[in-house]
């Protein structure tokens, strides 16, 4: 099926093109537009940005898949991702990690049986002077302890 975005984030998308004088620099900020509106970025919606910006849809996979920041599936309502790079794996993101997955009941890559949570890892998201850490859709969550992780997924709910 043919993918669109809605009228309003059509509109944005263009105000967007209008704003570089070479089209293609709007590949990220249209994914951006897409993820938000739909969650994730599919093959349709690939099609449609590689369309819309008059790119090859290679072009368009390239960015997708390099950049963590863009889901190529429907996730849980909130993204939790924690680091586990040197700076936060040496102050513990292995027991954050275990600790998550043995409390939402899933592995990494998974999302609890209530759609509220996926669970991932991720490379450093620059805030090692917080290790460790976890972004949960586009907050920081930094100097993780177990009593934090559970006030914070309190909150989520
Ligand atoms: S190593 Fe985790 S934020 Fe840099």
């Amino acid at each position: 099926m043919a993918f669109n975005l809605s009228i309003e984030r059509e509109g944005e998308l263009k105000a967007v093109i209008a704003r570089y004088p070479v089209t293609r620099s709007a590949l990220l900020p249209a994914l951006w537009l897409v993820q938000d509106e739909t969650g994730f970025v599919s093959d349709e919606a690939v099609a449609y940005v590689a369309k819309t910006l008059d790119l090859p849809e290679a072009d368009v996979y390239g960015a997708l898949t390099f950049y963590t920041m863009f889901n190529r599936r429907k996730l849980g309502r909130h993204h939790i991702q924690v680091c586990t790079n040197i700076c936060c794996w040496l102050r513990g993101s292995e027991d954050v990690l275990k600790y998550l997955k043995a409390k939402l009941n899933i592995d990494v890559g998974g999302t609890t049986k209530d759609g509220a949570f996926t669970l991932s890892t991720v490379e450093c998201l620059g805030a090692c002077g917080g290790a460790p850490m976890m972004m949960v859709d586009l907050e920081y969550y930094e100097d993780l302890t177990p009593v934090k992780i559970d006030e914070i997924l309190k909150n989520l709910k």
